[in-house]
């Protein structure tokens, strides 16, 4: 083995550098090469490459966003693509690929692994979408930061006696939603996962407001509907006021938590030891708290589980 690369892909998450850095420190202890590839397989193509040392990622463990930054780069699905991209790794001597991003980047790394490249997957991205993992880097920063801006509506939705309907990110997956309705004490926790009633919900909070209850937060996954058409349906059924909020991009920026720094840590040190063990098309993952692998094409055929104990944890201490 001679040099890896490595390569950020699909959108940011928080913790990707902390990944990046684990990867170039401990490639440089065992004697190898790091190359950050700029802009996912867009700069892959393009030969946009840069030498990583162990002095230009130190700083890394604490800042969000991916400094080796992000494209879209829908080319990349084409064979003749994909084998400039493995002309270009040649050129400058990489022969083993590791990249973090979500399952559209994992069909890059192993398009990589069967064109000689053994490449492997990590899983980067807020979503945790991913299967046959239980983490994803960034989802826990993503979730801390949706907690506390939840707190803060809790603020003024008590002092006004109102019901929020907050969404949060996640595309068509509830992971977020369901832990952040955990932790900020949601009334309600509206995933895709799962069927609702927007009935019996507006029932709950209404007996709520009745019993001397002062709020009620609803955390609606943005995989089910805009907060604010949530907002005109759940009126419907309910007398009281009601704002819609919408936290946004701010869930996928900012200095990663203590899970994602390690985790992410864990994740890119693991990867350089499989690709020395000369493993190739593998993605990493974590089940109760413990790293594994996948091959990646078997991830392509499973789907992701989601703890929706979470949920009715939730819903036992809902009146
Ligand atoms: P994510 O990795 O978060 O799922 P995308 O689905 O946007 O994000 O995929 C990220 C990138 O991975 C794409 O822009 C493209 O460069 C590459 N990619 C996606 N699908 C394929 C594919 N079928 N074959 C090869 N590369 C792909
Ligand atoms: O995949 C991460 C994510 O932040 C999703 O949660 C969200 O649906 C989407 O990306 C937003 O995409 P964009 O940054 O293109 O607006
Ligand atoms: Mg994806």
């Amino acid at each position: 083995m001679k040099r890896i690369g490595i390569l950020t892909s699909g959108g940011d998450a928080p913790g990707m550098n902390a990944a990046v850095r684990a990867v170039t420190k401990t490639a440089i202890h065992n004697g190898l090469g790091v190359v950050g590839i700029r802009y996912g397989y867009a700069g892959l193509v393009a030969g946009d490459f840069v030498t990583l040392t162990a002095e230009n990622v130190d700083h890394l463990i604490s800042s969000g966003g991916t400094f080796l930054y992000s494209a879209r780069y829908p080319e990349f699905a084409q064979k003749e693509v994909q084998e400039k991209g493995v002309e270009q790794l040649k050129k400058h001597d990489i022969d083993t690929v590791i990249v973090i991003g979500g399952d559209g980047s994992y069909h890059g790394a192993l398009a990589l692994t069967r064109l000689g490249i053994n490449s492997i997957g990590l899983p980067g991205t807020i979503d945790n979408d991913i299967p046959c993992t239980d983490y994803t880097i960034g989802l826990d920063t993503a979730c801390t930061t949706a907690m506390q801006a939840i707190d803060k509506i809790r603020d003024t939705a008590s002092s006004h006696h109102r019901v929020f309907i907050v969404n949060v990110m996640g595309r068509n997956c509830g992971d977020i939603a369901m832990r952040v309705g955990l932790a900020s004490g949601a009334d309600a926790i509206v995933v895709p996962e799962r069927s609702y009633d927007v009935k019996e919900i507006a029932k709950t909070l209404q007996s709520g407001f009745a019993d001397g209850k002062d709020h009620g937060i609803i955390v609606l996954a943005e995989g089910v509907m805009d907060a604010a058409d949530f907002k005109t349906e759940l009126l419907q059924y309910g007398d009281f006021d009601a704002r819609a909020s919408v936290i946004g991009h701010m869930q996928r920026g900012g200095s990663p938590t203590v899970t994602d720094r390690i985790n992410a840590t864990k994740m890119g040190n693991y990867a350089v030891k499989l690709l020395l063990a000369g493993k190739g098309g593998l993605a990493v993952g974590m089940k109760g708290g413990q790293l594994e692998t996948h091959d990646i094409l078997d991830l392509f055929e499973e789907t992701h589980d989601s703890e929706e104990a979470l949920i009715d944890i939730n819903e036992e201490m809902t009146k």
